[in-house]
């Protein structure tokens, strides 16, 4: 059984921030969720936050990340002070009940849960009482040193402020992420003190503790020194962003997605996109996005919550926000796709068109200027440009409905709530305050029938 503990309580001073450091988001989201997902794809057991600074949303943040991900219990212990790592972890134990302890920070978002797995694997194989990540660092300024003895055992860790001169030049740290067995762990964090120059509890000493009571304590050297590195600042979490931005358009890449500038191109960790897929510059494909394959995107396309099947072409300058446009179809330039649209196949929504919660059959067209709010418009039928469904009286929302093969003109106004049937025309400058029956052409102001119309087919 393995437990895992995220500390998370802090507030990070160094981010200038009235939000908690761990809220801050990279790849769209918390810091703190991928610290979550990391842990959840290695399989634990029980999952423990430390939360202290805006304890609420920081809980409501790892509760969104982990739920549904297989974790027996979701707890929190709340730190009100932050006297320490260590302290925090203390705050944890009654929570515990694992053989293992796995201690991570919420603040080291590129975290891998094959790392992860490398970790628990080496401090099972090895027998320890703790085992720990280490890097070497060029630059191993404020990060707690890994002190050696002669024989190159560990020994405990100093951290920066503590630490002599000889020590401040060993360049391999401590990455702040640890197994313990909880039998070791609990005992130990009681026995600490506060005699170091910041007067916290530091869950480093636990390290120290266990090798001074004959304990084995293991120490993994990880080479990626940047998946490990914990965010302190705002250029840490750009340069997060940057890294993170450039794994995910690496996987894409790999499997048969083209990205014409990947440095010009900003894609979640989230989203899915199928092979032969042709991501332009200055795109921003965000949150539970899918893309299927053969699909052209951008340039300079934001897709939030997106839902797109194969073959589709979503041109430059548009949005798509919580739509589903199915394969084939033709989006933009210039068009924005609202909540709650659903576009059919084939269908073509052009320059300067607005769709909110509508529904287009397959093959209907808006090719131009045109807003199309709480319709749905049957397969075939083509919209005019300047075309206008009037939605809303002031007060509330109506509906309106256009039926298969039906041709409006263009500057219509559809005065909603109201209905064309199918196969009907409407002509060049119609206000439609009346439903329209089925293949009759109606004209003027307000739109009356002025004859019945053939079927061509
Ligand atoms: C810590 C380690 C240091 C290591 C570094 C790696 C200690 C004493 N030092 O230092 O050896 O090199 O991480 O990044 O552990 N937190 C709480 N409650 C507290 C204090 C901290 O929940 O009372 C949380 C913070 O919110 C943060 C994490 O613990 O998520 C680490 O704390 P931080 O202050 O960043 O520790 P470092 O000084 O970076
Ligand atoms: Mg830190």
């Amino acid at each position: 059984m393995l437990d895992v503990v995220i500390m998370a309580a802090g507030l990070g001073t160094r981010m200038k921030s009235r939000m908690a450091k761990v809220l801050h988001a990279v790849g769209g989201r918390p810091l703190v969720a991928h610290v979550v997902r990391a842990a959840a794809a290695l399989g634990a057991d029980r999952l423990v936050t430390i939360v202290g600074h805006q304890a609420a949303s920081v809980e409501a943040a790892v509760r969104h990340a982990a739920e549904g991900r297989g974790f027996s219990e979701i707890a929190f212990a709340l730190q009100s002070e932050q006297l320490g790592t260590g302290h925090a972890v203390q705050q944890a134990a009654e929570h515990l009940a694992g053989e293992t302890i796995l201690v991570l920070s919420g603040d080291v978002p590129l975290l891998e849960s094959a790392t992860l797995r490398t970790l628990v694997d080496a401090h099972a194989m090895e027998g320890n009482a703790a085992t720990l990540l280490s890097v070497r660092l060029a630059d191993p300024t404020g990060y707690g040193r890994i002190v050696r003895s002669g024989s190159r055992d560990f020994e405990r860790i100093v951290e920066h402020r503590d630490a002599s001169e000889a020590e401040r030049a060993i360049d391999e740290i401590n990455a702040g992420i640890y197994a313990f067995d909880r039998e070791k762990l609990v005992p130990a964090l009681g026995r600490l003190s506060t005699g170091n120059e910041q007067g916290e509890y530091y869950l480093t000493d636990v390290l120290g503790l266990l090798v001074a009571d004959g304990e084995r304590v293991g120490v993994v050297l990880h080479v990626d020194a940047a998946e490990l590195a914990g965010i302190n600042t705002r250029r840490e979490l750009a340069e997060t962003e940057a890294r993170l931005k450039l794994r995910t358009l690496g996987r894409l890449m790999d499997g048969g997605v083209t990205i014409v500038d990947p440095l010009n191109t900003y894609v979640d960790d989230t989203v899915e996109v199928g092979s032969d897929t042709i991501i332009h510059p200055g795109s921003m494909i965000s949150g539970a996005t899918v893309i299927g394959e053969g699909c052209e995107i951008g340039p300079n396309v934001q897709l939030v919550d997106a839902r797109i099947a194969d073959n589709v072409l979503v041109r430059a300058m548009s949005v798509v926000e919580k739509a589903s446009i199915a394969s084939g179809a033709m989006i933009g330039p210039f068009a924005r796709i609202r909540p709650g649209t659903e576009l059919g196949e084939d269908v073509h929504v052009g320059n300067f068109v607005e769709v909110k919660n509508s529904v287009l059959g397959a093959g209907a067209k808006a090719n131009h200027l045109t807003y199309l709010g709480d319709a749905e418009v049957g397969p075939r039928s083509n919209i005019g440009a300047g075309t206008v469904t009037c939605n809303y009286d002031g007060k509330n929302k109506h509906r309106t409905t256009i039926g298969a093969e039906v041709y409006i003109g263009s500057d219509t106004m559809l005065v909603a709530p109201v209905t064309v049937g199918d196969g009907a025309k409407t002509g060049a400058g119609s206000v439609v305050t009346k439903d329209v029956p089925p293949n009759t052409l109606v004209v003027g102001v307000p739109a009356r029938v002025i004859r019945k119309l053939e079927r061509e087919s």
